[in-house]
């Protein structure tokens, strides 16, 4: 047993439930007890929603609908001890988790905006933007191990960005985004390598989702071509493929959606 795949009945961690690509992930891990995925299918046994307050109505209302199966974690990734709780909570009802994926992420928002020059550089949104991309995932991977760490396969899959790789930069702009996913691409390199030493069974991934249509990229879709604009249920379906393709040996490593390899 080396991948996800091999895993007939997984416990799962969505952290950035509320909306967009992490609400996705959640719907479609519940629909089926097994999804037919291209790379083999695994049945979600416990699904955990970690969300930020306020719980949006569409996530409320998976839970209404899905008691037994979908538990509500609430979990601001920013502060380290909602964070601890959180994982707290989910150990009172299972002991491993075999899935995590870090769906949170921050281009804009009422008060930030993606800087395109030098000229609109400030402190206070570089710091949020690593707060919320990187730092946040890291302190997970810092809390998860424990639950990671079993006789299973297991996967923490983090959602980068195909713009955080330094060596595809060809535009330049958004500086705190970009650093940011940079941040989190060494971060979790850094992850996989402590992992492969303490809980050799775990695969530390990234990934890149393609474009979808979210209130992240929403502001900016204009000049994508309609086909390169994914819906997030396909764009799940995609990163679901690539991560039950996902080997030991590809732990450490930066994934876009059609499983081809990025460069840092
Ligand atoms: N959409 C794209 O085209 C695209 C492309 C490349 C990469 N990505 C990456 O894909 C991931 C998912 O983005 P998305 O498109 O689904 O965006 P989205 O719809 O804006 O969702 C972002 C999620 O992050 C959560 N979040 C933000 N700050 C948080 C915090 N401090 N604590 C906990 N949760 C927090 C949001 O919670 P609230 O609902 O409470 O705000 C929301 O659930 C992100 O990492 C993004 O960078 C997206």
């Amino acid at each position: 047993m080396a991948g996800l795949a091999d895993v007939n009945s997984i416990n799962a961690l969505i952290v950035g439930a509320n909306r967009g690509i992490g609400f996705g992930f959640v719907q479609k891990l519940l629909q089926d007890d097994r999804i037919d995925y291209p790379e083999g299918g695994t049945a979600t046994h416990r699904l955990f929603a970690a969300h930020r307050e306020p719980v949006t109505p569409e996530l409320s209302q998976l839970a209404a609908q899905y008691p037994d199966r979908l538990i509500l974690v609430p979990m601001d990734v920013t502060d380290e001890d909602a964070i601890a709780a959180g994982i707290q909570q989910i150990r009172e009802s299972v002991n491993q988790l075999h899935l995590v994926i870090y769906c949170v992420g921050l281009l804009h928002n009422e008060e930030i905006q993606p800087e395109k020059g030098l000229q609109q550089i400030t402190t206070e949104p570089l710091l949020r933007y690593f707060q919320v991309n990187s730092i946040g995932a890291i302190l997970l991977a810092k809390h998860l191990l424990p639950l990671l760490k079993h006789s299973e396969p297991s996967v923490f899959a983090s959602i980068s960005a195909k713009v955080g790789s330094i060596g595809d930069n060809q535009l330049g702009g958004w500086y705190g985004y970009r650093a940011s996913k940079a941040a989190l691409n060494m971060f979790m390199k850094n992850a996989a390598i402590e992992y492969s030493r303490k809980s050799p069974k775990t695969i530390v991934a990234l990934l890149h989702p393609g474009t979808t249509d979210t209130r992240l990229s929403q502001p900016f879709q204009r000049n994508v071509p309609p086909e390169k604009l994914f819906s997030v249920d396909r764009t799940v379906s995609q990163l679901l493929a690539v991560i039950n393709s996902l080997q030991i040996e590809n732990s450490g490593q930066f994934f876009s959606w059609d499983g081809s390899e990025l460069p840092w």
